[in-house]
């Protein structure tokens, strides 16, 4: 079977055909876009005569060189007879805004640096497999710990990647999972050619490509006793080390890096602080580079340091320790400590990736920090690509309150239509577009234009019908009201309520017969809701409904907002969450004859699978909380 084109079907240049163009630009990325404009049928407008199409790059900000800064030139103005860019990448995203349809105008991304982060494993992980939280299949960059990059085929399903995540407005990849083994390690060192290889095809469509890094490296690859950032031998092999790779790869974007987290090393070890150890690799990817401090400022390698740092071993029994507390207590306080070429990246929630999370305080403490936001493509906790959950509203929420930039876990792998769920595939099409459309809706219709190309209306309201709300109905059979968790330990795929509730993983509800939920406030609980600026959560009469139970412990009689007491509501929501799965399975039965008989198969099967999920969640979290609270449902609706 061949791949699924996703977004860039064969006829997406079509409109194009017959047209003769002009690029003003010698820039590898030009060669792209002659290529592209090739493909579709166009031809070089002969000397001296006009062209339907010109492409310039503005003078001044033109880069002679194929090493591209990030977020330099990104920019355009459609003319209405070609594109105008800002730098050799926005001819690119210019192109693909002409595919789109775009009207003439001012077109610029919200973020500079839009980066997909991949999980990837090398070998294969005994429990997390090939990719990380992956449900797409293998990696496409590697299968049992064999590049694939080395075969013709791997290397083409690699440009083919590249060349749907330009469409979609990205321009930066990490290629490999932030927790870093032992085989994955050498990526920066013997194996780091596998990561030129990868680099060379992401680079001819304007991305550039970052590297996950194990911060006991120097141990691990077996050459030093230590990986004390303060050490020497250890920013001297970091600086060699790192010199080889940008030697190897020009326009090398950096490391990523997990440390002190779940297992991972990191500069706790040595008694340093998070800052010196990300400033010695920051330090180490400049040193060849620049000779002082001073020239750090100018686009080059840098470190994403991640703030999901937290205790994952946790008494149970210990209600002062709060994980949602962790990133801020360990990063506000290094604040302004960072070099400049450290971006700290956050997860979009002070927890990690659920449904419903309030806004991670620490994407609004660090004024003087470069920061990123992380935000999860793959379903971790969203219903695993089996359920239909586009995500792209929550994500729009989170960017209109953060600047900076993005960086979005890959939800890609070898499965023939890329993300497992073909309709997955609009969650990555937004992790880009978000920063150029921040409308959730106009990027999803933008996603059907281009994958369903001349979609009958009926199809589209379909598909807006399904995917618009998904995440609200996700919700409402899931955990209730902000709670979280609630999955099943370890794969956390469906429900399991009490799953972690005795672990030592941090993520509580803390149920009992009179009420639920976890007390965050100054005044009787963890104080977390004091890491804002502002006191809305402190008070169940201030905290907006959703977020209820991740900031309070309240009977299950209280009253919401909304007038229903939180257990009627647990039921109402669960009740009509599942009932809608059940609503959205049918009305794509009835778009059979509208979309190619393969993908609807598929998505048929998945939807049937969600059904059954669903009404598992709806029934196991009603059984819980009436058996908890033995209060029956107001409607008599039948509760196990
Ligand atoms: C979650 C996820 C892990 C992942 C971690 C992270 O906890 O379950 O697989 O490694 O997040 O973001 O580092």
């Amino acid at each position: 079977m061949t791949i699924h084109p996703a977004w860039l079907p064969p006829s997406t240049f079509h409109f194009l055909t017959g047209k003769r163009f002009l690029i003003d630009s010698d820039h590898p990325l030009a060669g792209t876009v002659r290529e592209e404009l090739l493909r579709a049928g166009c031809g070089p407008a002969a000397p001296g005569t006009s062209a339907d199409l010109t492409f310039t790059v503005v003078p001044s900000t033109t880069l002679s060189s194929p090493s591209i800064g990030v977020g330099d030139g990104d920019g355009f103005t459609l003319t209405g007879s070609g594109v105008e860019a800002d730098g050799p990448r926005g001819l690119i995203y210019g192109l693909f805004e002409l595919a789109r349809g775009g009207l003439p105008g001012r077109y610029e991304p919200a973020f500079t640096r839009r980066m997909i982060d991949h999980w990837d494993n090398v070998d294969v992980h005994p429990v997390m497999g090939q990719v990380e939280r992956g449900y797409s299949g293998g990696s496409i960059f590697w299968k049992d710990g064999v590049f694939l990059g080395s075969s013709p085929d791997g290397l083409k399903r690699i440009r083919t990647y590249a060349r749907l995540l330009a469409a979609a407005g990205i321009n930066a990849v990490t290629v490999n999972n932030v927790n870093v083994h032992r085989t994955e390690a050498r990526l920066l060192t013997d194996r780091r050619g596998e990561v030129a290889v990868i680099a060379d095809q992401f680079r001819r469509y304007g991305i550039v490509t970052h590297l996950s890094v194990n911060f006991a490296a120097p141990v691990i690859l077996g050459d030093l006793p230590t990986a004390d950032p303060l050490d020497p031998r250890v920013q001297q092999w970091w600086a060699a080390t790192s010199a080889q790779l940008v030697s190897d790869i020009a326009d090398f974007g950096g490391y990523l890096v997990k440390a002190d987290s779940e297992g991972q090393p990191g500069p706790f070890t040595y008694g340093r602080s998070h800052a010196e150890g990300a400033n010695m690799l920051a330090a180490a990817l400049t040193s060849r580079l620049v000779p002082s401090l001073g020239a750090l400022r100018t686009p080059g390698p840098v470190v994403h340091w991640r703030a999901f740092v937290y205790d994952h071993r946790q008494d149970w029994r210990d209600r002062t320790t709060d994980r949602a507390r962790a990133a801020y207590d360990h990063f506000a306080p290094l604040d302004g400590l960072f070099a400049d070429n450290v971006i700290v990246q956050v997860k979009h929630g002070p927890i990690d990736f659920q449904p419903r999370e309030p806004l991670s305080p620490v994407l609004t403490a660090m004024p003087r920090t470069r920061l990123a936001v992380e935000l999860q493509a793959t379903q971790e906790y969203t219903g695993q690509q089996r359920h239909v959950c586009y995500l792209a509203p929550m994500w729009s929420e989170v960017l209109a309150q953060v600047d900076g930039e993005m960086a979005t876990v890959a939800n890609t792998g070898d499965d023939i239509y890329w993300t497992g769920h073909p309709l997955a595939q609009a969650n990555l099409y937004a992790a880009g577009r978000l920063a150029w459309n921040p409308d959730p809706i106009a990027v999803l219709d933008e996603w059907i234009d281009l994958t369903f190309p001349r979609a009958p209306s009926r199809l589209r309201s379909i598909l807006h019908e399904l995917m618009d709300t998904s995440l609200l109905t996700y919700e409402q059979y899931t955990a209730p009201l902000g709670v979280g968790f609630m999955v099943r330990p370890g794969h956390h795929y469906g429900p399991d309520v009490d799953g972690y509730e005795y672990t030592p993983w941090g993520t509580y509800h803390f149920a009992d017969r009179d009420g639920v939920g976890v007390d965050r406030t100054s005044a009787t609980g963890t104080a977390f809701a004091a890491q804002y600026p502002h006191t809305w959560y402190e008070s169940p009469a201030t905290c907006p409904d959703e977020l209820l139970l991740f900031f309070h412990h309240v009977p299950y009689t209280h009253v919401l907002h909304s007038g229903t007491t939180v257990i009627q509501h647990i039921y109402d929501t669960h009740f009509e969450g599942a009932t809608r799965v059940e609503s959205m399975r049918d009305l794509w039965r009835s778009a059979a004859a509208l979309v190619d008989p393969d993908l609807h198969a598929r998505v048929a099967a998945r939807l049937d699978e969600q059904v059954r999920s669903a009404t598992e969640w709806r029934d196991q979290i009603n059984a819980y909380f009436h058996r908890k609270s033995g209060i029956p449902d107001a409607h008599g609706r039948r509760i196990h």
